[in-house]
């Protein structure tokens, strides 16, 4: 007989399954709370304390700064894995074997070229149209383009190609919102390149020039976009969960996701990271002053890369990205003054008893801006980057959903509105 929560309401007493995962997380079931009670439900702006479904995805101790990838570190896969190799475990379950890698290394190298019609969206947008906003269009309109992938029938290898082309589109789409935003010519995918290459060459080759693949930027942007991979029920996630639940398709999905990921409180921090950094500096680089700024509850300044809503001891993802950051700092000979900032604010961040006390660390944004920023990726592209990454995650947490076949996201709520009232016409308002 398993544990049994007991809620005691008006006199009456309810008794709760809890539920344990395989890492001995428990949790109150309270499926049966609304028809039991007779109307009670829970009530938990940003669930903060509400698991919305049971996943095999991804184990995250935040008090303990864990993350696991269907069980493995994320250190070791990190250091060792490819990002495609990353990719098919978070989605299919288990690390590919060689045979399994080189057919999703070949699938998705095939589909790396999106339809010459898709071409015409960008010359719409303007210049100063912002990535992400681009992005998340482009791969709704995929869907257009594949209408096959609507059908909610489909057979195992149809979804399995919709998901190929995801991972292989997004990043030739993401080149070339930013080649749009320059006003330059596209780069069409080279087949002869790996995922992080292909992605280089499109982003930074032109038609009058190569672009030199550094090995040292491969590396890290693999190690980059490994990090982001997936990150359980975060927002974006959640977002691609609840959409996919009312049967939309994955494209549409996913291009909810990005959205939601664009804000600055979620992947759109590694952006403001940045351009916190910058601001510090044009202002004389006076970092105890900016510290101040966040303490102060009548100031809205937060330090951006600061806090997690599950880390509340470490990241760990930080710590490995920080390591990355120092090493490619020093490979590619990059001397970046913003750097030395970032470095002050965080000392004083860790310091400070106001951090201390709501356990607030750097997260993964905090130092992911700056390996961008020296391996050359401009700042409006950060987000796009970590859409990137975060695929995987999302297709494999929109896969699971369907195959749970979970009920549709529909929360509830506690009304604080008017009572009834008679409409009145408007000559006698
Ligand atoms: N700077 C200053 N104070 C902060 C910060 C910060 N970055 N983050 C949280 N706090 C304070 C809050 O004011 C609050 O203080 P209080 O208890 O005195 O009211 C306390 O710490 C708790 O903060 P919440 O906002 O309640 O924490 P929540 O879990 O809701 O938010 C979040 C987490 C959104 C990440 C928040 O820490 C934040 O805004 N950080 C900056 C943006 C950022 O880096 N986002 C990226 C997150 S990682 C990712 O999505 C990939």
């Amino acid at each position: 007989m398993g544990e049994i929560a007991k809620l005691e309401l008006n006199g009456k007493l309810y008794e709760l399954p809890v539920i344990e995962g395989t890492e001995n997380e428990k949790g109150i079931d309270i499926s049966s709370l609304r028809a039991a009670t007779g109307g009670y439900i829970t009530l938990d702006p940003g669930f903060k304390n509400t698991g919305s479904t049971k996943s095999a995805i991804t184990y995250l101790d935040g008090e303990n700064g864990i993350l696991r990838y269907r069980g493995y570190p994320i250190d070791q896969l990190a250091d060792n894995a490819s990002f495609l190799e990353v990719s098919f475990l978070i989605i299919y379950g288990n690390l590919p074997t060689k045979v399994e890698l080189d057919q999703f290394k070949e699938s998705i190298t095939n589909h790396t070229l999106v339809h010459e019609d898709m071409k015409q969206f960008f010359e719409a947008y303007p210049a100063k149209a912002h990535p992400m906003g681009v992005l998340a269009s482009m791969i709704c309109s995929l869907s257009t383009f594949y209408p096959e992938s609507l059908n909610e029938d489909r057979a195992p290898e149809a979804k399995d190609l919709t998901i190929h082309r995801l991972i292989a589109k997004l990043p030739t789409l993401a080149a070339w919102s930013y080649k749009n935003a320059r006003r330059h010519p596209f780069m069409y995918p080279n087949n002869n390149f790996d995922y992080c290459e292909n992605f280089l060459h499109m982003m930074f080759a032109m038609p009058t020039s190569n672009y030199e693949i550094d090995s040292v930027v491969v590396s890290a942007l693999n190690k980059l976009l490994i990090l982001h991979a997936e990150h359980e029920q975060n927002c974006s996630t959640s977002t691609v969960r609840i959409v996919g639940s009312s049967h939309a398709n994955l494209y549409a999905s996913v291009s909810a996701g990005i959205s939601a990921l664009w804000g600055p409180l979620h992947g759109g921090a590694n952006q403001a990271v940045i351009e916190m950094l910058e601001k510090i500096s044009n202002d004389g680089g006076n970092v105890d002053k900016w510290v101040a700024k966040a303490k102060d509850k009548n100031d809205s300044f937060r330090l951006m890369g600061f806090g997690h809503r599950v880390y509340k001891n470490f990241d760990p993802r930080a710590t490995i990205i920080k390591k990355a950051c120092d090493e490619v700092l020093v490979k590619l000979g990059v001397n970046d003054p913003l750097l030395e900032i970032a470095k002050k604010l965080e000392k004083v961040a860790l310091e400070d008893e106001y951090f201390k006390a709501r356990n607030l660390y750097p997260n993964v944004d905090f130092y992911s801006g700056i390996i961008y920023k020296a391996i050359g990726i401009p700042t409006e592209m950060f987000t796009v980057m970590f859409a990137i990454g975060r695929l995987p995650g999302w297709i494999a947490q929109w896969g699971e959903m369907i195959e749970n076949k979970e009920p549709i996201g529909r929360p509830r709520q506690i009304y604080t509105g008017e009572n009834h009232r008679d409409y009145v016409p408007v000559e006698k308002r």
